[in-house]
C-alpha cells in the first residue's frame, strides 16, 4: 500500500512539473498560477501557504493555516485519483523520502537563501472521502487538510477563520504561473481580485457542464483568473475563509467563470477531521 500511495504522490508533482506539455483543450482539474495577478507580499496573506516538493523545491499548489498544526487545501493537491486510494488518509512515512511534501510561507516562498525558509514537514494527510470528478472533469468535494510537525509560530504564519458570511469582493493569492504558454513562472506571490457568481446563474453553469453545484463556489474576474499552481490556495474576505482553488479553464484563459471548493459547506468535516486527529503527532 505505501508503495501505491507513493506512486500516486509521485504522479501528481510529475503532472504539475510537465504541465506546460498539456493538452489546453483537454479540461483538467488543476492550476498553478494567476494570470494577471498583482505582487503582493505575505504580511497581507500571512494564512498563506506554499506547498513544496523537497526534492524539486518547486511550489505546485498553495494552502491556508487554520490551525497552529493544520493546513487547508484542495483535495486534488493530494491525491489525483481516488479509485487508487481505499483510505482518505495518508501518513507521512520513510516511502514519501524522496517527494516529502513540505510547507512554507512567505512573499517568496523560496529565493535560495536559509534567511526565508520556514518548513514544515507534512506528518498526515487527509482528503474528503467523497472526492471524485465528475462532468467535465471538474472535481466536487475537492478538499483536503495537511497535518504539520512543526507549529506555525513565525510572525507572518497566521490563522485565517472560516467564512460564516458572504459578503464581496474577496481576494485570491498565489504562486501560480503568471503566464500559462509560453510558461511564465513567479516564486513571488501575487493575488487576483474575485467576484462570487451568483447561485442561480452558478447551479446553471455547472449544470451545462453536468456538475452538481453542492459544496462549490463559481467565481468570476474579467481580466484575471487562477492558473497552474493556485490550486488549494484561499479565496479570502475581509480576513475569512471563503473557498479554495478548485477548477477553471485548463489553459487559464480570463473571462471565464472558475470553480472553487465552498470551505462553508465543509466546516463540519473540517472540525471532525482535526478533532479526529488531534493527537496524531507523526
Ligand atoms: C492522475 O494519475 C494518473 C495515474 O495514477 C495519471 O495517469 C494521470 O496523468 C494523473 N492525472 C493528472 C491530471 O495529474
Ligand atoms: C520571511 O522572510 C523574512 C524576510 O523578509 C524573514 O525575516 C522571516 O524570518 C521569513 N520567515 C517567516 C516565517 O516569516
Ligand atoms: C456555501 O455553503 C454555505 C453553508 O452550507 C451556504 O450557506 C452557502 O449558501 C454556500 N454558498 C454558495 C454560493 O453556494
Amino acid at each position: 500500500m505505501k508503495t501505491l500511495l507513493s506512486v500516486i504522490i509521485l504522479t501528481i508533482c510529475l503532472s504539475t512539473v510537465h504541465d506546460s506539455k498539456r493538452n489546453v483543450n483537454n479540461r483538467v482539474p488543476q492550476f498553478s498560477r494567476l494570470i494577471n495577478g498583482n505582487p503582493t507580499t505575505i504580511d497581507r496573506f500571512p494564512c498563506m501557504v506554499a506547498l513544496v516538493k523537497v526534492y524539486q523545491q518547486n511550489s505546485f499548489c498553495g494552502g491556508s493555516i487554520i490551525r497552529k498544526y493544520w493546513v487547508l487545501t484542495a483535495a486534488h493537491c493530494i491525491v489525483n485519483n481516488t479509485k487508487l486510494v481505499k483510505e482518505s488518509i495518508l501518513e507521512a512515512s520513510d516511502s514519501f523520502k524522496n517527494n516529502q511534501v513540505i510547507v512554507r510561507g512567505n512573499t517568496t516562498y523560496d529565493d535560495g537563501s536559509e534567511a526565508y525558509k520556514s518548513d514544515h514537514t507534512v506528518a498526515l494527510y487527509l482528503f474528503h472521502e467523497g472526492f471524485y470528478k465528475e462532468g467535465d472533469k471538474i472535481t466536487s468535494n475537492d478538499i483536503g487538510l495537511l497535518k504539520v510537525k512543526e507549529p506555525f509560530t513565525g510572525v507572518y504564519e497566521k490563522t485565517i477563520s472560516i467564512n460564516y458570511h458572504e459578503r464581496e469582493p474577496a481576494y485570491s493569492p498565489g504562486w501560480g504561473r503568471l503566464q500559462f504558454d509560453p510558461v511564465i513562472r513567479s516564486r513571488r506571490l501575487y493575488y487576483i481580485v474575485r467576484y462570487k457568481v451568483d447561485h442561480t446563474t452558478c447551479v446553471f453553469h455547472l449544470a451545462m457542464r453536468g456538475v452538481d453545484a453542492e459544496g462549490k463556489l463559481c467565481v468570476f474576474s474579467e481580466y484575471s483568473t487562477a492558473c497552474k499552481g493556485d490550486s488549494g490556495g484561499p479565496l479570502i474576505q475581509n480576513n475569512l475563509h471563503l473557498g479554495i482553488v478548485s477548477g477553471g479553464d485548463p489553459g487559464c484563459f480570463v473571462g471565464n467563470t472558475d470553480v472553487y471548493t465552498n470551505t462553508s459547506s465543509y466546516v463540519n468535516w473540517i472540525k471532525s477531521q482535526i478533532f479526529k486527529h488531534e493527537s496524531y503527532i507523526g
